[in-house]
């Protein structure tokens, strides 16, 4: 399968931006393909009353997508038409920000056939701006919004301004979107029209070409963040080589360059150094057993990988889920940056 694989990836070979290091959770015994049998090294098993759980609100599904460490031994979470601030010693709730969809919004909503599940505010976007601002988008029953917050003195969030969200913010709840900040301005990976087909990488004015699966194809996002001159996102989306032999997922990574100033002329709002690549977390052997699904990744971490110091990336990936269940954590170093 590699060698086919291989063929019908063209990214793969043009840029090399990628290696996968090692597979961590394998060990090194598993070179010939998968066993069902491989024990992790240490194991734990917590008891109950070991594990501390946030609810959100029990009777609705606040569709929880992500979490933000404040700085402060606290983290926000976004719901539905709320912003949990929860304390990470305890995993209580010290503060709460209502924020309900405007009524014109919901009200559209409903007449374009919406539910009252989805005719709602989930927060899906959650970016630290500096030192206490945030910016922070909602779906806005289907009408995308964001807003800055300042942390006020008394440790509660204050609204600044309020801006239209298209293009920042997926327009419903599922959608996997991503953000960071990096100098000064916000950069997204998320969804830019009403039925979710448009997946775009944005920061004003530039944005990857619309409805080009080479770019895009209906991607989940997982993180992103900003290292050296560029920013990372990483995803998982449908295979374009896959395509005439069903449905499966690979993950990505894809860079653009923190300078980029777009093309010449009718290109003036496209990236020009969107960079994408397929991210292979396998089991060596002759039959390589893939983790196609990435599903988290830490930030980029300083290590040691052999006896280079190097910069690390972790992350976390999965089998399809109709498969062999199996999950392993790969490494990656950053060439070339
Ligand atoms: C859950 O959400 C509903 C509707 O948004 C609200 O009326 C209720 O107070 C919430 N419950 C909690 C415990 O937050
Ligand atoms: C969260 O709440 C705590 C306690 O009230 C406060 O100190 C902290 O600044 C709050 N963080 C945010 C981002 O609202
Ligand atoms: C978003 O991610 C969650 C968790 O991995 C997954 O269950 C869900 O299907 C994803 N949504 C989309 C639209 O891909
Ligand atoms: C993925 O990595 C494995 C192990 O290094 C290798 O055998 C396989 O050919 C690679 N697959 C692709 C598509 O590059």
């Amino acid at each position: 399968m590699g060698s086919r694989v291989l063929q019908h990836c063209p990214w793969l070979c043009a840029t090399g931006v990628w290696a996968c290091v090692s597979l961590l959770l394998m060990g090194h015994g598993a070179q010939s393909a998968w066993q069902d049998n491989i024990k992790p090294k240490r194991f734990v098993q917590l008891g109950d009353n070991e594990v501390m759980v946030f609810y959100g609100n029990k009777t609705f599904n606040d569709h929880f997508r992500l979490i933000l460490p404040d700085g402060s031994g606290g983290i926000l979470i976004g719901g539905r038409n709320k912003i949990y601030n929860v304390s990470l010693l305890d995993f209580k709730e010290q503060n709460v920000i209502e924020w309900n969809p405007h009524k014109d919004a919901k009200k559209q909503c409903y007449m374009k056939g919406g539910s009252e599940e989805v005719c709602q505010n989930y927060i899906r976007i959650l970016t630290k701006k500096g030192a206490g601002h945030y910016i922070i988008c909602g779906t806005n029953a289907y009408n995308p919004e964001c807003r800055e917050f300042k942390l006020s003195e008394t440790g509660k969030l204050e609204m600044e301004r309020e801006f239209a969200g298209r293009g920042l913010c997926p327009f419903g709840p599922s959608h996997n979107s991503t953000s960071v900040f990096a100098d000064g301005q916000l950069y997204v990976g998320t969804v830019a029209d009403f039925a979710g087909l448009e997946p775009l990488i944005y920061r004003e004015p530039l944005r990857t070409t619309r409805y080009d699966l080479a770019t895009l194809n209906a991607p989940a996002f997982v993180s992103s963040f900003a290292l050296g001159d560029f920013v990372y996102f990483f995803f998982r989306e449908t295979a374009v080589e896959f395509l005439n032999c069903g449905k499966t997922l690979y993950s990505r990574v894809a860079r653009v360059c923190r300078h980029d100033k777009g093309g010449p002329h009718k290109f003036k709002n496209k990236w020009t150094s969107y960079l994408k690549s397929r991210l292979n977390c396998s089991a060596s052997g002759d039959f390589p057993f893939y983790f196609n699904e990435i599903q988290a990744t830490t930030e980029p971490i300083e290590g040691r990988y052999g006896d280079h110091a190097t910069t690390l990336l972790y992350g976390v990936f999965t089998t399809p889920e109709n498969s062999i269940p199996g999950s392993a954590i790969c490494a990656f170093t950053f060439q070339g940056q």
